[in-house]
């Protein structure tokens, strides 16, 4: 499986870093491929909310406003399943997180699936991680905001998870071995690769993180 883990932290060595790498490990633990963005290295600017307040978005389901999101969209929708990893500020996502979330969200939640449209996310695992800080007030209201959009896209949340300085040893393993339930997750037969559709998909073995 293809897993895109979407992370937005500036800083290399923080708590979302090890998030990140946590569900990195554990998507490569459970023989399934993953890929890194880090939101704070691409350049995502916020919905320009175009015209009367849809632009492209609604009926060609691409954004308008040309830069990076362009190749991430692309990207998502390559993907089979997800992990989102933000900081916890002001007890929600990130800014970097909250601009790239707006506009995947107009893009894909406006597919119209009585015409056979499918979104991107739809019916495709997802996990979501919240790394705040000592106190890890608003947690569990940025998971819910994350949890929120994610429904909207359509998509099947398998695990919010919370993490804080207090709790960083265990809940690293925490995300670290959600990634064996994501990685076992088939999406919906209608995205399903037809192959693996075939061969009933493969297991992956569990293993603990060390
Ligand atoms: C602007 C800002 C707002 C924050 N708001 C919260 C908050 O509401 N609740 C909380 O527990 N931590 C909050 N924090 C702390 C961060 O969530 C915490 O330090 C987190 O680990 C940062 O991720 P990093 O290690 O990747 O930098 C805030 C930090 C910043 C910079």
């Amino acid at each position: 499986m293809k897993v895109l883990i979407v992370m937005s932290t500036p800083n290399a060595s923080g708590l979302t870093a090890a998030c990140a790498e946590s569900a990195r490990q554990g998507v490569v633990d459970s023989r399934s491929r993953a890929r890194v963005v880090n939101l704070n290295e691409l350049s995502v600017a916020r919905c320009a909310v175009c015209g009367d307040g849809w632009g492209t978005c609604r009926k060609q389901h691409e954004c308008q406003v040309k830069d990076d999101f362009q190749e991430l969209h692309r990207t998502v929708r390559e993907a089979e399943g997800y992990v989102f990893v933000t900081p916890v500020y002001f007890g929600e996502p990130s800014e970097p997180f909250k601009a790239f979330f707006d506009r995947l969200r107009r893009c894909e939640a406006t597919r119209d699936p009585s015409s056979g449209e499918r979104g991107a996310l739809t019916g495709k695992p997802a996990v979501c991680v919240a790394a705040a800080g000592g106190s890890g007030h608003g947690a569990v209201r940025c998971l819910e905001c994350m949890e929120r959009t994610l429904h909207r896209l359509g998509a099947e949340v398998l695990d919010l998870i919370p993490v804080t300085q207090r709790t960083r040893e265990y809940q690293l393993e925490t995300v670290h071995d959600a990634q064996a339930v994501l990685t076992e997750t088939r999406a919906a037969p209608a995205t399903r690769p037809e192959t693996e559709a075939r061969r009933g998909g493969r297991k992956p073995r569990r293993r603990r993180r060390r």
